[in-house]
Formats: structure tokens, sequence, C-alpha cells
């Protein structure tokens, strides 16, 4: 269904290899709509077809059938309307130009898409100014952090001032401070300040918490749920969650035994391994439990929490926000 909003996208479909034995259904029948001023996420594990679909959004990539409209602009008629609505950020892309330094990148961009030259010089102050960057300036951009790079690269995506922006993992890579800036500045300052309609992906859980107003569950070409984040977690059958950290081996099957405990998920990260189980009583499966991990596994620590985006993930999917 085709209704008013700012990023309308409707029953889209996108193929790679099609016919071949490896052909992939990359977005395999999308449809939602982003309004006004929304910051709106997709969130899914690697291959979920997050990019795919932002490159069909912004004109990159033609789909293979449905329809998408940008701002009232039609992808397939209108393609270049969209492209000066739009300002697309993609993360870890070389976007940049190296051997040239903050103010010569953003003096390029402000032609390509031309801004004014009135306007330019004003706005690239603006912008570096806004990014922390105003000390950098004359500095070859090969020079620069990647944070720093990511700051730069957000600019670029600003300089035609743009109402919406397309965001692919805009902290993917980046150390936790300038992770953090990412995520203030495009929340604080592009969202509820410049009044910015966003389209984020990322498969970092907490930052599409944290971030969005609305988020769209992507796995497999697929939006699997669509709601806020509150009423996402709010959705789990169990409402707690028992979490055992420990180091070992541990397999899903081992747990599947056991009744009252739904959407098993073992991760791993910091040398230890996290085994998350939902439950309505976590007092009643506790023993079992912990006699079962300590066959494999030495005991760090046990809690009992509440779900997360990542357990309705599970839930919904049986796969885990970080597999492959
Ligand atoms: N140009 C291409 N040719 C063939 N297959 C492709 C192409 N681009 C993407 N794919 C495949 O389409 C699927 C979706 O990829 P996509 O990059 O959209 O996922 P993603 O959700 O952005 O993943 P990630 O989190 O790794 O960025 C994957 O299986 C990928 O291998
Ligand atoms: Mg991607």
């Amino acid at each position: 269904m085709v209704g008013s909003g700012e990023i309308v996208v409707d029953g889209i479909h996108k193929v790679f290899k099609k016919g071949k034995p490896d052909e992939v259904r990359a977005v395999d029948g999308i449809s939602f709509t982003i309004n006004k001023g929304e910051l709106f996420g997709l969130l899914g594990p690697n291959g979920a077809g997050k990019t795919t679909l932002i490159k069909c959004i912004s004109t990159l990539l033609i789909p293979d059938s449905g329809s998408v409209k940008v701002g009232g602009y039609d992808i397939y008629r209108e393609p270049l309307d969209v492209r000066r609505h739009i300002g697309v950020l993609t993360g870890g892309e070389r976007s940049l130009y190296w051997k040239l330094n903050p103010v010569e990148n953003l003096r390029y961009f402000a032609a390509l898409y031309g801004v004014p030259r009135k306007i330019t010089k004003e706005r690239i102050e603006y912008l570096l100014d806004l990014m922390g960057l105003t000390d950098k300036t004359r500095v070859r951009v090969e020079k620069l952090s990647s944070g720093m790079k990511q700051k730069l690269s957000l600019a670029r995506v600003l300089i035609h001032d743009p109402p919406i922006l397309l965001v692919d993992e805009p902290t993917l890579g980046l150390d936790p401070y300038f992770a953090r800036f990412i995520r203030d500045f495009v929340k604080n300052e592009l969202n509820r300040k410049l009044n910015k309609t966003i389209l984020l992906t990322t498969h970092y859980m907490d930052e599409a918490d944290d971030l969005c107003e609305r988020i769209a569950f992507m796995n497999r070409g697929k939006i699997e749920a669509l709601d806020t984040p509150e009423r996402l977690k709010q959705s789990m059958p169990q409402k707690q969650v028992l979490e055992i950290k420990c180091q070992g081996t541990l397999e899903r099957e081992m747990f599947s035994s056991i009744e009252g405990a739904a959407s098993i998920n073992i991760s791993h990260g910091d040398g230890f391994a996290y085994l998350r189980l939902n439950t309505d009583n976590p007092e009643i499966i506790l023993g079992n439990i912990i006699e079962l991990v300590r066959e494999n596994a030495k005991i760090y620590s046990v809690r009992v929490t509440v779900p997360t985006l990542e357990d309705v993930f599970v839930h919904l999917t049986g796969a885990s926000l970080k597999d492959g």
C-alpha cells in the first residue's frame, strides 16, 4: 500500500545472480513508510539486505520490481530530484579524496551538488565547526583518524543541506569515542534540531535501541517486525531473561530440552561465552541450567534481566544479529 510519507517503499525486490544456482534474494518484497522528521532504523545481521535496500532507495541500484518514493519523487522517473533531496553516508566507504584537505573536499562536493558559490564558504565553515574539525582544515584527509574521516564524510553528506539522510552503518569500526559522537550528532543535531528524516542501518542492537523511534528487523531480505523499540521488547512472550557468563563451549542444543526456556542465544565476547534464555520463571529453571552449563564451562556470573532487541530478534527469526 502506497501511503504518504517522506520515504515510501512498496513491495520492492532485488535479486542478484538471477537464475543462477547461487541466486541471492537480497531484498525480497519489502514495504514500509518513513514519516517526515522520523529517525527510522533498519536492524539486521550481515547479509540481511540493508545496504542493498539503501542503494535502491538512493537510486544507486534499480530494484527488479516495486516502487519507491523519496521526498515525493519517484526513483525511476525522477532520480535526479531524489538525489538532490538525500544525503547518503556509507560506513567504511572511501567517499573522500584522500590527497585533498577537508576544505578542498567539501568545496568539491559543494560544486558537484550545485551549491551556490556565495554560500559554500559559509556552509563549509559551519559544518567543520559543527564536526569539531576547524583545526584540521589544512590537513590531508589521509592523515586524519578514521573517526575524523567519518565526521568529514558526514559533513560531505550535509553540504547541500538535504532534508533526507540515508546512513548505512555510521559507526562501523569506529572507537567508542567517535561512535558516541556520531550517534549523538545523528540524533540530537540532525534529527531533533534540524528535523532531518533519517533512515539508519545498523547491526548494533544498542545503537538502534538508543537512536531510533521505530525499527524494522531485517533478515534474509524480508522485514520480520516493525515497531517502536519499546513495543518490540514488550512483544516478547517471556518477560525475563536468564543470562549466564562463562568460559567454555556451549551449544544451543544443550538447552533445548529445558521446559519454560525460549529464544536461547549464545554469543561470545571478551573471551567469554554468554548464554541468554528467555523465561517467565528464572528461579525454577536455574538449577537445571547451571548443571548443564557446568558440564562444559566455568561459570563467572548469573543474572536475571529483561529482554533486549537481540532477544526479540532471536525470538522472531531463530537467528542472532551477530550471525554471518
Ligand atoms: N552486487 C552484488 N552481487 C551479488 N550479490 C550481492 C551483491 N550485493 C550484495 N549481494 C548479496 O546480497 C545479500 C545482501 O547484502 P547486503 O550488503 O545488502 O547486506 P547487509 O545487510 O548490508 O549486510 P552487512 O551487514 O554485511 O552490510 C548478501 O547475501 C550479499 O552477499
Ligand atoms: Mg551493509
